[in-house]
C-alpha cells in the first residue's frame, strides 16, 4: 500500500514537472514581441479540475467563442467567403449566434469575397453572406469586449490589423473574475479571486455609446446595449444576475422566472386564450426589438429586447423621430405585430389592457 503511495506521489511530481515544461501558458504567457513572461492568469482550463459544474456550462455558452483562433475555428461548423482558405485567416469573430466576420493573416478584417467588395458576413440564421465595411481597410479594435486580459498597447502576435494584446482570447473565466493563478496557488482562496455582481458589471461590455440611450438604426435597437435596454426598464434596481446564470448560455441560463416575481400577472395569465396557444411572457415582454445580424420581419430583429414594459397606447412610437434612438418602451407593433402579421396597432389596442386573462371564463 505504501510502496504504491509513493510510487504514485513520484509519478504525481513527474506528471506535474513535465506539465509546467510543456504548459507554459499554464504559468507564463508570450507577450507580444514573443518573450515568456510569468503571467497571473491561469487560462480557462485550469479552472476545470476544482469547478466543473461553471466550466461545462461556461464552455458551451457564447463568452468563449466570440474570437476564435483559426486553428480552432476549421473545426467548427462555419463557412469561409468565396475565394478564401484556411490557411488565410488568422482568427474568426463571432459565428457563436447570430454571425460570423473574419480576419486575414495580418490581423485585418477580409471585407471582399472572389475579389469583390462585400459579401464577407456569414449570418447563421439565414445562412446567407451580408456585406460588412465591403472592400474597406479594417483594423480589429473590439479586443476590450471579446477577449481576457485585454491591453490597448501593441498589437497582438504583431499582426498590424491588431489593436492591442490580449492573454487569452474570447471571454474567459477571468475576464470576469480577474487573474486565477494566485487564487489557485493558494488552493482555491476566496479573498484571492474576484466577482463582481452588479449590473454595470456586465454593462462594461453590453452596452452601446452612453448608458443613458438606447441607440438604434433601420427601425431597431443596435445589438450588445442589454445594459442600455435594463437601465432604461423597470427592472433598473435588480442585476443581470439576478435572473441569469452568468455561465450558462441565455436559453438555459434563467433562474428566476417571471412568474416567480410576478404571481397576479402569472395568475391573472394562466388558462388565457394566450398561454393555452403557447404564448409565453417573454415573446410579448421581450420581442425581438433589437438586431445583430438580420430581420426576420418588419418588427422582428435577431435579439430580445430588455425593456419589458408595454406601452398599449396605439399612438405611441417606439423610436425618436429621426430613429437614431428607442424610447424606454416597447410598442404594440414589436409586441403583438410579430405574429399577428395581418393586423394593425389599432386592432392590438382594442386588446391590450387586460391581454392577460383575455379568453378566460368569467368566475
Ligand atoms: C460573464 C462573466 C463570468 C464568466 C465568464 C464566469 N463567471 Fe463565474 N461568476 C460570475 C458572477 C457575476 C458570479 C456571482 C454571481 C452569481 O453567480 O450569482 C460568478 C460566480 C462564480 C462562482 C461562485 C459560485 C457560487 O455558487 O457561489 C464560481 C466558483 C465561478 N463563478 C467560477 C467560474 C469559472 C470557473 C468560470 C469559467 C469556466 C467562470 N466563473 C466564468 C461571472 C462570470
Ligand atoms: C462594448 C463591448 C463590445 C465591443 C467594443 C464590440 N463588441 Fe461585439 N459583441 C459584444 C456583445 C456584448 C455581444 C453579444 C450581445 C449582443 O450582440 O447583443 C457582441 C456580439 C458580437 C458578434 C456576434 C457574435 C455571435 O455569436 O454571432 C459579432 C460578430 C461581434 N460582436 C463583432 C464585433 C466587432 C467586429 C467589433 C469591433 C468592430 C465588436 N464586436 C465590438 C460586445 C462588444
Ligand atoms: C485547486 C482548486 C481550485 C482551482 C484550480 C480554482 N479554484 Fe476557485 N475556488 C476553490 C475553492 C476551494 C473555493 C471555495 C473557497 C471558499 O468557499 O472558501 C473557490 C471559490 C471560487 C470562487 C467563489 C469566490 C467567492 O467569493 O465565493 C470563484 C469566483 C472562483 N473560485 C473562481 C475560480 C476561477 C476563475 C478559477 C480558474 C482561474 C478557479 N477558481 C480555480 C478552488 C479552486
Ligand atoms: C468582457 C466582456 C463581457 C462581459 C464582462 C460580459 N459579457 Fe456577456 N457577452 C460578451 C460577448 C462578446 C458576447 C457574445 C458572445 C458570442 O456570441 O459568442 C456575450 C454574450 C452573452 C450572452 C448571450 C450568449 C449566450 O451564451 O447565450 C449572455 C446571456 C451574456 N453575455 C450575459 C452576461 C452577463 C449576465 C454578464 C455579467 C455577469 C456578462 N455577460 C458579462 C461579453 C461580455
Ligand atoms: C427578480 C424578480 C423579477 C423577475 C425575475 C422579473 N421581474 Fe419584472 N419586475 C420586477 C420588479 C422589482 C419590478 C418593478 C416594480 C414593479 O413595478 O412591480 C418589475 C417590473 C416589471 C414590469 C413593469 C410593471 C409595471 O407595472 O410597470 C413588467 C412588464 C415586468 N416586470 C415583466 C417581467 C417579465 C416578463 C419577466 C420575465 C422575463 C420579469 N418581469 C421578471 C421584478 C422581477
Ligand atoms: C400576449 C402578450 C402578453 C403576454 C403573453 C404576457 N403579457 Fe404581461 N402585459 C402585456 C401587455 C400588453 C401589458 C400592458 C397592459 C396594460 O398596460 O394595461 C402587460 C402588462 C404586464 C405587467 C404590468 C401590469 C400588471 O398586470 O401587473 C406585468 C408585471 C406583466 N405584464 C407580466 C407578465 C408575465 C409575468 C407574463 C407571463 C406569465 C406576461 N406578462 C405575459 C402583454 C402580455
Ligand atoms: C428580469 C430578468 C432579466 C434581467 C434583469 C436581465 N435579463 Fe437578460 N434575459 C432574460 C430572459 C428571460 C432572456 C431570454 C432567455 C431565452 O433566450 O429564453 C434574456 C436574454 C438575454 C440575452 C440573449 C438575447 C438573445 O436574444 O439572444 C442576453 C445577451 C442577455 N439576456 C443579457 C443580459 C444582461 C447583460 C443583463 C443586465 C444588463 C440582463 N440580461 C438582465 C431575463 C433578464
Ligand atoms: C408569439 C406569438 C403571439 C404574440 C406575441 C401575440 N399573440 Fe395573440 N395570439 C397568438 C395565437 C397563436 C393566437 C391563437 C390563434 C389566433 O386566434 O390567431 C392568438 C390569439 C389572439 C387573440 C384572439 C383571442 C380570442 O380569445 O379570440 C387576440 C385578440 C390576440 N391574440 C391579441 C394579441 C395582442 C394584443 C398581442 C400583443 C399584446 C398578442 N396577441 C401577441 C399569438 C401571439
Amino acid at each position: 500500500m505504501r510502496r504504491a503511495r509513493g510510487i504514485l506521489l513520484i509519478v504525481g511530481v513527474l506528471i506535474f514537472l513535465v506539465s509546467v515544461m510543456f504548459a507554459p501558458s499554464v504559468f507564463s504567457f508570450r507577450t507580444a514581441s514573443g518573450q515568456v513572461a510569468t503571467s497571473p492568469y491561469a487560462g480557462s482550463e485550469a479552472c476545470f479540475k476544482c469547478h466543473p459544474g461553471e466550466f461545462n456550462d461556461w464552455k458551451v455558452s457564447g463568452h468563449p467563442y466570440i474570437l476564435i483562433p483559426a486553428e480552432q475555428a476549421k473545426n467548427m461548423p462555419l463557412p469561409l467567403p468565396a475565394g478564401y482558405s484556411w490557411d488565410d485567416i488568422s482568427y474568426v469573430v463571432g459565428g457563436y449566434k447570430w454571425k460570423a466576420r473574419y480576419l486575414d493573416k495580418k490581423g485585418f478584417f477580409i471585407t471582399t469575397a472572389a475579389g469583390k467588395p462585400g459579401k464577407n458576413q456569414y449570418n447563421l440564421m439565414t445562412g446567407a453572406w451580408a456585406d460588412y465595411e465591403a472592400g474597406k481597410v479594417k483594423k480589429y479594435d473590439c479586443g476590450q469586449c471579446h477577449t481576457t486580459g485585454y491591453s490597448p498597447e501593441g498589437s497582438q502576435g504583431g499582426l498590424p490589423g491588431i489593436v492591442g494584446t490580449w492573454v487569452f482570447p474570447g471571454v474567459g473565466c477571468e475576464s470576469c473574475h480577474g487573474p486565477g493563478q494566485a487564487h489557485i496557488a493558494a488552493g482555491g482562496d476566496k479573498k484571492l479571486i474576484a466577482t463582481d455582481r452588479s449590473a454595470w458589471f456586465c454593462g462594461n461590455c453590453h452596452i452601446r455609446g452612453k448608458a443613458t440611450t438606447i441607440p438604434a438604426v433601420g427601425g431597431f435597437i443596435q445589438h450588445h446595449e442589454q445594459f442600455n435596454e435594463h437601465l432604461a426598464s423597470p427592472h433598473r434596481k435588480l442585476a443581470c444576475v439576478d435572473c441569469h446564470d452568468p455561465h450558462k448560455k441565455a436559453e438555459f441560463s434563467i433562474r428566476t422566472t417571471c412568474a416567480s416575481c410576478h404571481s397576479a400577472a402569472q395568475a391573472a395569465f394562466a388558462g388565457s386564450t394566450m398561454q393555452r396557444v403557447g404564448v409565453r411572457c417573454v415573446d410579448c415582454h421581450m420581442p425581438m426589438a433589437t438586431k445583430s445580424a438580420v430581420s426576420l420581419g418588419p418588427y422582428k430583429g435577431d435579439v430580445k429586447t430588455h425593456l419589458f414594459l408595454i406601452k398599449t397606447d396605439p399612438e405611441a412610437k417606439m423610436f425618436t423621430p429621426d430613429g437614431a434612438f428607442a424610447k424606454h418602451y416597447v410598442t404594440l407593433d414589436f409586441a403583438c405585430l410579430q405574429c399577428h402579421q395581418d393586423k394593425t396597432v389599432k386592432w392590438a389596442a382594442q386588446y391590450a389592457k387586460g391581454i392577460h386573462s383575455l379568453g378566460k371564463r368569467k368566475k
